[in-house]
């Protein structure tokens, strides 16, 4: 069996009950992606600092990671959707490990517009095998539809 790995960041709790499903799913491995100076996910100034992170395209600086990605052949990276793409902490991420010759599969969580959030994570990954796509709507308030579809996504890979 090729080992597995689910990459994410979450501000407020979607994107990782997502990944921690997949990763139950799959038995994968799991690193969630943590700024060392989070943003209040309470209240609406979330979207004015997050919002200023993506058009400055910031790299919030990330807590140690637990796990090595380079070790694993399978990565599943997951990330809200922010300003209609992928958030800051995925950047950090991209800046720090260089992952080439992977299989990648790809999701994200937002509010009905998901921009071209899985596209640009697709960009930043060439030199890659992108093996799947999927994008989950409010999360929050249908998590067991979501939590159906995040298995049968991540059983539907080919790996
Ligand atoms: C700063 C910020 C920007 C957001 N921008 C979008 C957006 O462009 N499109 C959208 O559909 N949802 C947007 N959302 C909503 C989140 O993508 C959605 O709530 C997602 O499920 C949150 O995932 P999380 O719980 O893992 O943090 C935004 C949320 C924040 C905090």
């Amino acid at each position: 069996m090729p080992n597995k790995i689910i990459v994410y960041y979450s501000l407020e709790g979607s994107t990782r009950l997502m990944a921690e499903t997949m990763a139950r799913t799959l038995s994968a491995d799991i690193l969630e992606l943590k700024p060392l100076k989070e943003i209040n996910p309470n209240g609406f100034l979330k979207y004015f600092w997050g919002g200023r992170q993506v058009v400055f395209k910031e790299k919030p600086k990330l807590e140690i990671f637990t796990k090595n990605p380079l070790d694993y052949d399978i990565i599943i990276i997951g990330t809200p959707v922010w300003a209609f793409t992928f958030s800051p902490p995925l950047r950090s991420f991209f800046t720090r490990v260089k992952l080439r010759d992977k299989k990648i599969g790809l999701f994200c969580c937002h509010e009905g517009n998901p921009g071209k959030t899985l596209e640009n994570l697709a960009k930043e990954l060439a030199g890659n095998a992108i093996i799947g796509q999927m994008n989950f709507l409010n999360v929050k308030n249908n998590k067991e539809k979501n939590g159906e579809k995040a298995k049968d996504w991540a059983l539907s890979l080919k790996i």
